[in-house]
């Protein structure tokens, strides 16, 4: 069965909970941040599913006055990755910025996030600036970003 990718609502909040707290070990997104970001209309939530089983959600930040979406976060269950659902996750929440207006998709990943780098280069992100000292640890972060215009929305990801 194809994994398809659908807005989040507060029927998945429990899921994504446990998504977040199992794919991430620090700076996790709260329950209430969470809460908050599926019900607001500057947010875009998307959860990735397969028979009815959320794998993986991802969550981009609109601004108004801007052109610049941000991807705030990605996460897919430990046990599903490899499997291309951040791929579609990202191309979701892209798909849905650019029709939304926004041309541009940027985001920061730890500069020791091996996977979720390889992820954004091959899914066309280009690195572009790094904030040092970024992360309560002290690392790094690269600053990626894609244009959203050159896309061909219809296509899903290569
Ligand atoms: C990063 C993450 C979202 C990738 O999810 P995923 O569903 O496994 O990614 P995909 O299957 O769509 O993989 C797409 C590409 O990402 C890269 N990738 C994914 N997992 C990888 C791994 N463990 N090691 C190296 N590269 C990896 C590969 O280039 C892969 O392409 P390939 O399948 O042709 O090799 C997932 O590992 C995750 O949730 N990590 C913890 C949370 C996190 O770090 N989020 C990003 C914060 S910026």
């Amino acid at each position: 069965m194809p994994i398809d990718v659908r807005p989040a609502g507060f029927a998945d909040l429990d899921t994504l909970v446990a998504i977040e707290n199992a794919a991430f070990s620090g700076d996790k997104l709260s329950r209430r941040s969470l809460r908050r970001l599926i019900g607001s209309r500057t947010a875009i939530v998307g959860a990735a599913g397969e028979r009815g089983v959320i794998l993986g959600y991802a969550l981009a930040l609109t601004r108004r006055r801007s052109g610049v979406a941000r991807l705030y976060s990605i996460a897919v269950a430990p046990e599903e990755t490899g499997k291309g659902v951040a791929a579609l996750l990202l191309h979701y929440v892209e798909n849905a910025a650019y029709r939304r207006g926004f041309h541009t998709m940027r985001l920061e990943v730890r500069s020791d996030n091996k996977p979720a780098i390889r992820l954004y280069e091959k899914t066309g992100y280009r690195s572009f600036a790094q904030y040092e000292n970024y992360y309560h640890d002290g690392m790094s972060a690269l600053r990626y970003q894609k244009s959203l215009c050159a896309l061909n929305m219809e296509n899903g990801p290569k």
